[in-house]
């Protein structure tokens, strides 16, 4: 069954019994999810994850080959000529200060 059939099927079971339901409450929960690698981390990592995370988990781009800040640099120049990635050019410096700290060939 697609999921689409699933989800519609559930709708349909579900909301008769919701709206039966006498003196339901609703409340708000915070959750802390597992990190699976998905967010730029330590010292500097904010400018990374507004930069890149739009397109790619930082385990994505962390588990490339270490690489030079000038590499890093013709990387995120890259990001923005060829793949129009968003990124303000005052913020290169940074994110390749973060990444060569983070990949950087020894
Ligand atoms: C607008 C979307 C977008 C943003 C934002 C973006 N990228 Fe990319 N990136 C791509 C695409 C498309 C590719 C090529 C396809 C792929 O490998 O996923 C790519 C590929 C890469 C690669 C693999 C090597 C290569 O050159 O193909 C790296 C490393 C990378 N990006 C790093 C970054 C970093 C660092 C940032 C933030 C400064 C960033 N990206 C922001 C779209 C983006």
């Amino acid at each position: 069954m697609s999921r689409m059939r699933l989800s519609l099927l559930l709708a349909l079971v579900a909301a008769p019994a919701l709206a039966g339901a006498q003196n339901l409450t609703l409340k708000n929960e915070a959750i802390i999810l597992p990190d699976r690698g998905t967010q730029f981390s330590g010292p500097g990592a904010e400018v990374v994850n507004d930069n890149c995370r739009t397109c790619h988990s930082a385990g994505m781009v962390l588990n490339q080959p270490k690489m030079s800040a000038a590499a890093w640099r013709a990387e995120a120049e890259k990001m923005i000529h060829v793949y129009k990635a968003p990124i303000d050019a005052k913020d290169v410096g940074a994110i390749v200060a973060y990444l060569a700290a983070m990949r950087v060939s020894q």
